[in-house]
């Protein structure tokens, strides 16, 4: 998608008033308000972490702000386009190619090699044979895996697995890549280097991510923590902003 110029200054993502409240699983449950009106905008070139207790609300909030969650008031803009203005082809075709999704069990598919998995969003998009391999190469090497490209994810660490599935995040070139607790299932080793080279693809590849994560020490590689309790921005790290 076309940015002008004259837009590097504004935001890549913006959370406007974001709020979800879910309806009762059954008849006689109560609602939940899982996000009670959140603002916050992210710049181009940012590492933004989430923090906050299990059942806060930041794996909701990352979901509206990737447009698989439709929020229940409040808006996500993306690169100044408002995601609830889109109808479902429109808002597919926005997440396949400006948002990269890294999940905390890696979710590469077993059956393909790691240059198959990394291709996939650019295959799901149409993308001609050659290019979608060539650019996933380049993905591949940018995260330091280039002798694993052949190999099945059965086949590689946990720690390269995580990596391989951060490849497969930014090869479309997203606006944001939006990552739900991406060193969860690793040990302290492997997150360390997870989050070093999450933090050198921002430093030289201007990439932007916004990181949900409950461990202080994760969130303190990013630029910015943003705390949510109980569905709420709190505490002095955090910030409320009206747009
Ligand atoms: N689909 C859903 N239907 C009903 N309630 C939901 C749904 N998804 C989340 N919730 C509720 O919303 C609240 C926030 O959940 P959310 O998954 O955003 O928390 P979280 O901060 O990501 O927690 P964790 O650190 O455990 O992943 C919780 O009370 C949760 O039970
Ligand atoms: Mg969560």
């Amino acid at each position: 998608m076309a940015t002008a110029s004259s837009a590097s200054a504004a935001p890549v993502l913006v959370a406007d008033r974001l709020a979800k409240t879910f309806a009762p699983g059954s008849g006689d449950g109560a609602h939940v308000a899982a996000v009670q009106g959140v603002s916050f905008s992210v710049a181009a070139g940012e590492m933004v972490a989430i923090i906050g207790a299990s059942g806060s609300g930041k794996s909701t909030i990352l979901h509206m702000l990737g447009g698989i969650t439709r929020p229940t008031s409040g808006r996500v803009l993306l690169e100044g386009v408002d995601l609830a203005a889109l109808d479902d082809d429109r808002l597919a075709i926005i997440r396949r190619r400006r948002i990269g999704f890294i999940f905390q069990r890696y979710n590469l598919l077993p059956e393909l090699s790691l240059v198959e998995n990394v291709a996939l969003p650019l295959v799901l998009d149409g993308r001609p044979e050659r290019e979608c391999r060539e650019r996933a190469l380049e993905a591949i090497a940018a995260v330091g895996l280039e002798q694993r490209a052949e190999h099945r994810p059965d086949a590689l660490s946990g720690g390269e697995q995580q990596r391989g599935a951060i490849a497969r995040g930014l090869v479309t070139q997203p606006a944001v890549v939006l990552a739900d607790e991406p060193t969860g299932a690793l040990d302290s080793t492997n997150a360390r280097s997870v989050m070093r080279l999450l933090t050198r693809l921002v430093e030289d590849r201007g990439l932007t991510v916004v990181l949900v994560t409950h461990d202080p020490a994760i969130a303190a590689a990013a630029n910015r923590a943003i705390r949510i309790v109980d569905g709420l921005i709190a505490g002095p790290d955090g910030e409320s902003v009206s747009q």
